[in-house]
């Protein structure tokens, strides 16, 4: 990284960057800086063209008969492989369906009963709330469970793991501050007291690279409509080591999952491999936008993805803490390039209005209570002027005072 840094410096980094063609693959609205890929993804014709094809042809067409020959039925499966090859998988292990939240249900409560005389499930004090509301759904339905929790009942997951516990629920990437984990190391300590893993990699699919069977990871979740640009609500997914498919039961036993969901049976029987973690009839045309959003990372080589996303990130930190320094924002954080995902974020007393002043003037971000200012970098159609310019904005909304205006007290959603 330069000392300083000028526009003609970050105009040759763009000239100069392997991924600038993959910005024309997205839609991206004149006059914004979008940097809250990391909430939802931007949409991309490819999506759209095939949301036109299922609609038009296949469901309007094909009628009931697309189950087959579009292969509707076999998507989740067909989808997963694809995803995995994103997610380090190989085939086979990782299956499309439902949403994180259900999908944390399912593979945790499947990973307890893995471990019947093990009480404790380990999640994170700063967890994404739905992974800690999930966990203690799967919690009562075993009398005895336990919930510990890092930073409540000690400093780090660390020092919370023994041979009392079952699973840990951890995220890979921290959704407010950006922290990564060692995955490699982390899943290593569980195994050497028995116990089992589930990484939420909703922060870090299509953002980073992520080597999940290098890792002897047990289990993972995570959702497609942040780095994954799926669309809103688009289908999450589930990996389970191929290793564990003959032992698991997952709690959410419906027809999809059977072995036989067409010899429609009186009683459940898993189906096998990756295709138990499914229950019921999975929203196709959404699975169909994601085909189309996972077709565009054929052309992607994650390295570079990984690699501008360091560049970009510390480029924000860099030109953020040298010119609106004096307006009391603070790194919340890696400042570590390597222990950071594809996001920055600041404290700022005032954070709700600064970012609502932002997101008025085109610099969409996001904010996340109490005092969070949080900003995504997509390398795949984030720039580095894009990062100039957001500063600019920044620092003038700052200098200025203009956050300050009444208008941006008014509590509404931000994004
Ligand atoms: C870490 C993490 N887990 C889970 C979720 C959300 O899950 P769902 O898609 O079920 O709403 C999010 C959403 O932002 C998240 O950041």
């Amino acid at each position: 990284m330069r000392a300083t840094i000028d526009l003609a410096a970050v105009e040759a980094m763009d000239a100069a960057d392997p991924l600038r063609a993959m910005r024309d693959r997205f839609i991206l609205p004149e006059g914004v800086i979008y940097l809250d890929g990391n909430s939802l993804g931007a949409a991309a014709p490819a999506v759209f063209n095939e949301l036109q094809k299922a609609a038009t042809q296949e469901w309007a067409q094909d009628l009931i008969r697309a189950w087959n020959t579009a292969g509707w039925f076999d998507m989740p499966v067909a989808l997963g492989d694809q995803l995995g090859r994103l997610i380090g998988a190989a085939s086979g292990q990782t299956v499309v369906c439902d949403t994180t939240s259900i999908n944390i249900y399912k593979v945790l409560h499947a990973a307890l009963g893995m471990r019947p005389n093990r009480s404790v499930i380990v999640a994170e004090g700063d967890s994404f709330p739905t992974d800690l509301y999930m966990a203690e759904g799967v919690a009562s339905t075993r009398p005895g469970t336990v919930l510990r929790l890092e930073g409540v009942d000690a400093p780090t997951i660390e020092e919370l793991i023994d041979e009392r516990v079952a699973v840990i629920l951890v995220n890979h990437v921290n959704y407010k501050t950006g922290q990564l984990r060692d995955m490699a190391a982390l899943t290593c300590k569980a195994h050497q007291v028995g116990a089992l893993i589930v990484w939420d990699l909703c922060h870090t699919a299509g953002a980073l690279p992520v080597e999940l069977d290098a890792a002897n990871a047990d289990f993972a979740i995570g959702c497609t409509y942040k780095y994954l640009n799926g669309g809103p609500g688009a289908p999450a997914f589930i990996y389970a080591a191929k290793r564990h498919h003959d032992d698991v039961h997952q709690p959410l036993s419906g027809w999809w999952g059977h072995a036989r969901p067409f010899a429609f049976e009186q009683s459940y029987t898993a189906g096998s491999g990756i295709r138990r973690f499914l229950c019921g009839t999975q929203p196709v045309l959404s699975m169909r936008a994601l085909k189309g959003a996972l077709d565009i990372w054929d052309d992607v080589d994650m390295a570079a993805v990984r690699k501008k996303s360091i560049a970009l990130t510390d480029l924000f930190i860099q030109l953020v803490e040298a010119r609106c320094g004096a307006y009391g924002l603070e790194l919340e954080g890696p400042r570590d390039g390597n222990a950071r995902g594809s996001q920055v974020s600041f404290l700022h007393p005032h954070g709700y209005q600064v970012m609502r002043a932002l997101i008025e003037r085109g610099v969409i971000g996001d904010f996340r209570a109490p005092s969070t200012i949080r900003f995504g970098f997509t390398p795949l159609y984030v720039g580095y002027k894009d990062v100039w310019q957001a500063v600019e904005v920044l620092e003038d909304i700052l200098r200025t005072g203009a956050w300050q205006e009444a208008r941006f007290a008014v509590k509404t959603a931000v994004t």
